[in-house]
């Protein structure tokens, strides 16, 4: 049988996607790179949830952010999300509380100076990303990876704006993260073996099954998902059904839990407009051009959830 051309990189993603062997002997030997501390930086929506389950799994946190008031927002939703963990007896309060006081906020990106892993979860602007990545760079440890949680830019192209593209890499969580059992890591061309199998450890102690991919427009998760929520957009937009029908038949008869528009309203319709020009750009590809609705309804403001007003009024 003739193999097929990227063979040899699913093998690598295979190899991956549990520790490789010489990784197991080096942890034996007390050799293998050890995650004790974690900063997260950001504490929006995603940055809050990591932080959460990073604590919950016994880890010591410090949450980032550029104001203080971000940073109160971000540990009182933390509150709010254990309490109600508490009430449904899926934590006992004395480990919410123990959980708790594992964190600390704070608004210097020096706090990370001494962290063995940082998870940036900051804006999906790339000049933000890049320029915090070559700060991260010059204040961390040379050791301490840092993982983006990036949705969309290239893993690459971040770990160029450091001297250590070895040592970065994709830790895409999902949203909401202390719900979500996946985490999509994303190696870049020069991610270390060793550096990826670490993350994968902390990840599983977090309580998520991590899967591997290489970098590349979308990684997986967003280049499945996005041209699904597109085309069901393209659906509305050429009149075949109401947003209702639109989304029902997904889920009855494909057993979505969510339908994809209530989706995009949720993720944010600027989101899923920013993930389709990323595919269309980087795959080169017609068939991931955005729809124009889409695009109208993001220059009108109409976001979904967060401004009121998507496919669904809110
Ligand atoms: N929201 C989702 O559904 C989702 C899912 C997966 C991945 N992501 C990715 O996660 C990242 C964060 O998304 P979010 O939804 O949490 O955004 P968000 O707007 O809720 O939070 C971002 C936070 O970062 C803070 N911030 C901005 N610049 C900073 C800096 N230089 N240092 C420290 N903090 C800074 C902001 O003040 C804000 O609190 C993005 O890359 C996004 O693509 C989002």
């Amino acid at each position: 049988m003739v193999p097929h051309p990227r063979d040899g990189r699913v093998d690598r993603i295979r190899q991956l996607s549990s520790p490789p062997e010489g990784v197991i002997k080096r942890r034996v030997l007390g050799l293998t790179m050890s995650i004790q501390k974690i900063a997260v930086l950001g504490a929006g929506q995603m940055g809050n949830g990591i932080t959460q389950v990073a604590a919950c799994a016994g880890y010591e946190v410090t949450m980032i952010d550029i104001e203080q008031d971000y940073v109160d927002n971000g540990m009182a939703t933390i509150e709010k999300s254990l309490s109600k963990l508490v009430s449904k007896e899926r934590l006992s309060e004395e480990e919410a509380n123990s959980a708790l006081s594992r964190i600390s906020g704070s608004v210097d990106r020096n706090s990370a100076a001494n962290v063995d892993l940082v998870v940036e979860a900051i804006p999906e602007i790339p000049e933000l990303k890049f320029s915090t990545f070559a700060e991260l760079d010059g204040i961390c440890q040379p050791n301490t990876i840092l993982a983006s949680n990036t949705s969309s830019i290239s893993i690459n192209d971040i770990a160029a704006a450091t001297n250590r593209p070895n040592k970065v890499i994709g830790m895409h969580f999902m949203n909401p993260v202390p719900i979500m059992k996946l985490v999509e890591i994303i190696n870049g061309s020069e991610t270390d073996t060793e550096v990826t199998a670490a993350v994968i450890e902390a990840n599983e102690k977090m309580g998520k099954r991590a899967l591997c991919c290489n970098d590349s427009p979308g990684f997986v998760s967003n280049r499945i998902l996005c041209p699904m929520i597109n085309e069901a957009i393209l659906t509305l937009q050429d009149g075949v059904a109401e947003p209702e029908a639109i989304d029902g038949i997904m889920k009855l008869g494909m057993n979505h839990p969510i339908g994809p528009l209530a989706l995009a309203d949720l993720s944010g319709n600027d989101t899923v407009l920013h993930i389709m020009n990323v595919l269309h750009d980087g795959l080169g590809d017609d068939k991931y051009a955005p729809s124009p609705l889409l695009v109208q309804m993001v220059a009108d403001g109409k976001l979904g959830r967060k401004s009121g007003q998507g496919f669904y009024s809110y």
